[in-house]
């Protein structure tokens, strides 16, 4: 029995192959048992490449170039790649934006669950098929029995993306990581998936690495969060921490951009400028060009520095 974190990232940094242009810089974070941690930033910032490095698939083009990913315990670097594979399959599952992509247009949605089902947990098929069924009812799927024969154009997209959770259940993961779950799904359709995702925390004490970049999602599910901008971690607190008295810039830029669901409307504050991507990114803070409180301090790189308790955030100007 491990009781320490699920999972690790320490120093994580990733590469573009071809022009040697860092994306991921020193990525830093970890996730206990049972917590969500929520990753956000704008479009750009890193936090995809961060879930396809944890979870060992890196486009071709980008390659790990240091840090450590320690995974309930064990580093995966120690491992040859065939028992990384095997243990990531065993202990980590991802859900996507779009489950259309992720599942396979030609199998019923049930066999999928199946064969997780006999290749991770070695189940004999009719036992298989009768979890596959749990699994779909466990998700909010009605008549789970009928939907183990739909194919996936058959469903909606978000039972869809119910499938998607089933099937990533089914490997009983120490950890999930969910990038944008909801995100392609209209608003009443996000928030049941979203209640769902509550649910399998609460009940199986499921740890959660939410990528969005949807602070509402945040409020709602996540204990942490990981503010990240081209690929740095600007800012680690938990969530209450976060949205009372975020410290870095960026931070706070975000949040003072976030449309408001109670109170008065106000008007959206957007951030000047973009995300600097690789190749072009600027020395020392990532964020100094487009942060009003830069100092000449800014041309070295800032450290992640203690904030307050649990509070960590890379800024100059916070001490
Ligand atoms: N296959 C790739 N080849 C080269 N660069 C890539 C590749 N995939 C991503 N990048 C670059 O890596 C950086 C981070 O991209 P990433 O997709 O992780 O951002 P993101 O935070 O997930 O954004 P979004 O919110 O739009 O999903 C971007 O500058 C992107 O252009
Ligand atoms: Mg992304």
């Amino acid at each position: 029995m491990t009781t320490g974190p699920v999972l690790v990232v320490d120093g994580l940094t990733t590469e573009l192959r071809r022009t040697t242009a860092t994306i991921l810089e020193g990525v830093t974070f970890s996730i206990a048992e049972g917590e969500t941690v929520a990753v956000v930033g704008e479009s750009g910032s890193g936090k995809s490449m961060l879930a396809l490095a944890v979870m060992g698939l890196l486009p071709r083009a980008i390659r790990r170039t240091a840090g450590s990913i320690v995974l309930g315990g064990t580093d995966l670097a120690a491992l040859s790649a065939g028992e990384v594979r095997a243990r990531r399959g065993r202990d980590l599952a991802m859900i996507f934006q779009e489950p259309l992509s992720a599942l396979n247009p030609v199998m019923r949605v049930g066999t999928q669950i199946v064969e997780v089902l006999t290749r991770r947990r070695g189940l004999p098929s009719h036992a298989a098929r009768a979890e596959a069924i749990r699994l779909l009812g466990r998700v909010g799927i009605a008549r789970p029995a009928e939907r183990f024969r739909a194919f996936p154009h058959e469903l909606s997209g978000g039972m869809r993306q119910r499938v998607m959770i089933a099937a990533a259940l089914a490997a009983q993961p120490r950890l999930l990581i969910a990038d944008e779950p909801t995100t392609a799904l209209d608003v009443t359709v996000q928030a049941q998936i979203l209640d769902l995702l509550r649910d399998l925390k609460r009940d199986i004490g499921l740890a959660l690495m939410l990528i969005t970049h949807d602070l509402g999602v945040v409020a709602e599910l996540a204990d942490r969060v990981v503010v990240l901008y081209a690929g740095r971690v600007a800012e680690i607190a938990p969530a209450t921490t976060l949205f009372d008295s975020a410290r870095h810039p960026y931070s706070r830029a975000l949040l003072a951009s976030r449309p408001r669901a109670h109170g008065p409307r106000s008007a959206l504050v957007p951030i000047e400028g973009a995300v600097p991507t690789a190749g072009t990114m600027p020395a020392g803070c990532r964020f100094r060009p487009r942060c009003s409180l830069a100092t000449v301090s800014c041309a070295s790189p800032p450290p992640l520095h203690a904030a307050g308790p649990d509070h960590l955030v890379a800024c100059w100007a916070v001490q």
